[in-house]
């Protein structure tokens, strides 16, 4: 874990008992992408049972605390299965939204193909994967977590369209925090560009960085880890009274 003037860090193994997950459940989609594998570590090393669905195939075997599950988050069925083994144990206590896809194009560029495929992604995968997992955790109450982008807050760039549907989700994840208040509470936040899978077109170009780094108040990219305790903060009981609510984490850049 890296360590910054401007955060005081604790000792590594310290646990806050408001952090602590011991016996929680927990489904990320897009747990195998650079930000839910991250996630899915974070979540295992503070006691929770993390289930890791994704399209792309499962590992040859799971990790302690983390189990695999091939699934597509366009595909209802195949998520409505994946709900169904969940239900025959103590069900889930968070969900986490991590699953997306990118594009990059502007909005008269975007062909009709490419508009449905990033929306059947990204903002109707969501509203699936919500209504699949996250509606039974009205039952016994829980929290979800919905990766939106600063892309959606802020216009930047050539990556329109996506921003256009993490902006939907920011509003998706208001209308569900109060549908489904006070069992469950429902929060997203914003990250800017962190070195990933998605981004890898990106930051293989240097220069990029370079014209990057200056605009950012913070002086520097962030980090899986960086997105991963914002998630287990909003999804632990330490933001008890926090719902609705889309956290940006761009070290600054949106405030200039
Ligand atoms: N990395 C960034 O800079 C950044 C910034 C803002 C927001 N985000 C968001 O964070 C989330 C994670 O992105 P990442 O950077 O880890 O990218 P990533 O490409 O590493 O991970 C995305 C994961 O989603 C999975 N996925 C794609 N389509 C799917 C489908 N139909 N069904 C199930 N799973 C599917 C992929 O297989 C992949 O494992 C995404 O929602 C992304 O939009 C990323």
């Amino acid at each position: 874990m890296k360590t910054y003037p401007n955060c005081h860090m604790p000792d590594d193994n310290y646990v806050h008992p408001y952090h602590d997950l011991n016996g929680a459940e927990v489904l990320i989609t897009g747990g195998r992408g650079t930000l839910g594998a991250a996630t899915a570590e974070a979540f295992a090393k503070l006691g929770a049972k993390v289930w890791c669905l994704d399209v792309s195939p499962v590992p040859a075997s799971d990790s302690p605390n983390i189990v695999h599950r091939q699934a597509d988050v366009t595909d209802r069925a195949s998520l409505e299965k994946i709900q169904k083994e969940i239900a025959q144990g103590p069900g889930l206590n968070v969900l986490i939204n991590a699953h997306g896809i990118q594009i990059r194009t502007d909005f008269a560029g975007c062909d009709e193909e490419t508009w449905m495929k990033l929306t059947d992604v990204n903002l109707n995968g969501v509203y699936r994967s919500c209504q699949v997992f996250g509606s039974p955790m009205r039952q016994k109450g829980g929290s979800i977590v919905n990766i939106g982008s600063v892309n959606g807050v802020v216009v930047s760039g050539k990556g329109t369209p996506y921003g256009i549907q993490k902006a939907a989700v920011s509003f998706m994840t208001k209308v569900l925090a109060v549908e489904w208040a006070p069992a469950v509470r429902v929060n997203a936040i914003a990250p800017t560009a962190i070195p990933s899978n998605m981004t890898s077109d990106l930051f293989v170009n240097s220069v990029y960085l370079e014209k990057k780094l200056p605009t950012i108040p913070l002086q520097r990219i962030g980090s899986t880890e960086d997105i991963a305790h914002a998630i287990v903060f909003l999804s632990s009981a330490a933001s008890g009274l926090i719902t609705g609510h889309t956290l940006v984490m761009d070290g600054g850049i949106s405030l200039i």
